[in-house]
C-alpha cells in the first residue's frame, strides 16, 4: 500500500486578480521505506508540490483539482488542527536552510525535547535520553555536550543533522528534504546523502527527494520524477530513468551529466517558461529538438508503459 498519494493535483496562485496555474494534474506515490526524488530546473514546482503535502501553502495559492491521500485519507480535508499534529510529527520536513527551522536562542537539546513532548506523551527526563539517542544515531560526536549548544556554535551539515534527528526523534513516517543538502560543501552532502540512505534502511521511513542535482538523484533515490514547467513529465524507477530515459528533457538533462557522457557535454538550450506564459501544447515544445507539429497544439497525453510514465508526443 502507499503511503501518500498525490492525485491529479493541480494547484494556481492569484496574481494581480487572475489565477495562473502552477501544477498541472501532478501525479506522484510513496510507499513505505521507499526514496521518491522530485528533480527539475528551478521553478518548475518541486517546493509547492511538497508544500501541498504539508498544506503549507502560501496565501494566494489554490488547489484546483486533486488528492492528497495521506494513509489512505485525503488531507486536503483535514481541518488545520489535524493538519497540526501530522506535521513534523507524521511528516517532517527538511528545509535548505537548517537556522529557518531551528530557534537561534534555545540550546539544541531544549528544541529537540521540545519536539518529542509536544507530539508524544513523554516527559523532561525521558525526553533528555531520547535527544542524546538520535544525536548519536544522526552521528553528532560528543553528543551529551552538543545538546547544550546554540545553533550558531554548529556548522550547516552539524545543523542539518540536528533536523534529521528531530525527525527521528518524532518516528515520521515520511521526511521531505527541500533540496536539504544544496547549500553543503560535496563532501557534507554526500555524508548527509547517505545518513539518509540509513535512516531510510534502518527506519523504513519514506522520503520525498528534493534537488535539481540530477546526479545526485541518480545514487539516492528509489524512482524519480522529473518535473518541468508545473507538470511530472516522466515518472519513473530511478535505474530504469537514467538506463533508459523517454522524455527529450530527460535525455537533455542526463546529456548534460558529465559522468554519463563520454560525447561532448550539451546545454540545454533555452529557459524554461514562467506559470504566467501559456501553451497550448507542450511546454517543453520551445526547446524540444525532437518536437513535432503535434507538440505545439496539443498538451501530450500520459503515456503509461510498464517502467514508466512519460508525458511525450513521441510515444504516443
Ligand atoms: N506565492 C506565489 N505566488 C505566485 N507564484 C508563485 C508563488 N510561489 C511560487 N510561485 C511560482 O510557482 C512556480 C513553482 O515554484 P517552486 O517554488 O515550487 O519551484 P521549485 O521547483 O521549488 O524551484 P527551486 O529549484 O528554485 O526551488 C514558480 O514559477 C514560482 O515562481
Ligand atoms: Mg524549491
Amino acid at each position: 500500500m502507499n503511503i501518500l498519494e498525490i492525485k491529479n493535483l493541480s494547484l494556481a496562485f492569484s496574481v494581480g486578480g487572475r489565477y495562473y496555474e502552477a501544477l498541472h494534474n501532478v501525479n506522484l506515490s510513496l510507499k513505505q521505506g521507499e526514496m521518491l526524488a522530485i528533480v527539475g530546473e528551478s521553478g518548475c514546482g518541486k517546493t509547492i508540490t511538497a508544500m501541498s503535502v504539508l498544506k503549507l501553502l502560501s496565501p494566494n495559492a489554490q488547489i484546483t483539482s486533486g488528492n492528497i491521500l495521506y494513509k489512505g485519507e485525503n488531507i486536503l480535508e483535514y481541518s488545520e488542527t489535524k493538519m497540526r499534529k501530522i506535521r513534523g510529527k507524521e511528516i517532517a520536513l527538511i528545509p535548505q536552510d537548517p537556522l529557518t527551522s531551528l530557534n537561534p536562542l534555545y540550546t539544541i537539546g531544549s528544541q529537540i525535547e521540545e519536539v518529542i513532548k509536544e507530539h508524544q506523551e513523554i516527559e523532561g527526563k525521558q525526553a533528555r535520553i531520547i535527544a542524546k539517542e538520535v544525536l548519536d544515531e544522526v552521528q553528532i560526536a560528543d553528543s551529551e555536550k552538543r545538546l547544550n549548544s546554540y545553533p550558531h556554535e554548529l556548522s550547516g551539515g552539524m545543523r542539518q543533522r540536528v533536523i534529521i534527528a528531530m525527525a527521528i526523534a518524532c518516528k515520521s513516517n515520511i521526511i521531505i528534504c527541500d533540496e536539504a543538502t544544496t547549500a553543503l560543501d560535496v563532501t557534507v552532502q554526500a555524508q548527509i546523502t547517505e545518513l539518509l540512505k540509513e535512516i531510510q534502511r534502518t527506519r523504513n521511513t519514506a522520503f520525498i527527494f528534493i534537488s535539481h542535482d540530477f546526479g545526485l538523484v541518480h545514487k539516492t533515490a528509489d524512482k524519480t520524477a522529473v518535473m518541468y514547467a508545473g507538470r511530472v513529465i516522466e515518472y519513473a524507477n530511478t535505474k530504469e530513468l537514467f538506463k533508459n530515459p523517454k522524455h527529450p528533457y530527460t535525455k537533455a538533462l542526463i546529456n548534460a551529466l558529465p559522468d554519463f557522457n563520454s560525447k561532448k557535454l550539451e546545454a540545454i538550450e533555452g529557459q524554461p517558461p514562467s506559470i504566467k506564459e501559456e501553451f497550448n501544447g507542450c511546454s517543453f515544445e520551445p526547446r524540444c529538438t525532437f518536437r513535432k507539429d503535434i507538440c505545439k497544439v496539443k498538451v501530450p497525453p500520459c503515456i503509461k508503459s510498464e517502467n514508466s510514465d512519460v508525458l511525450c508526443w513521441l510515444y504516443n
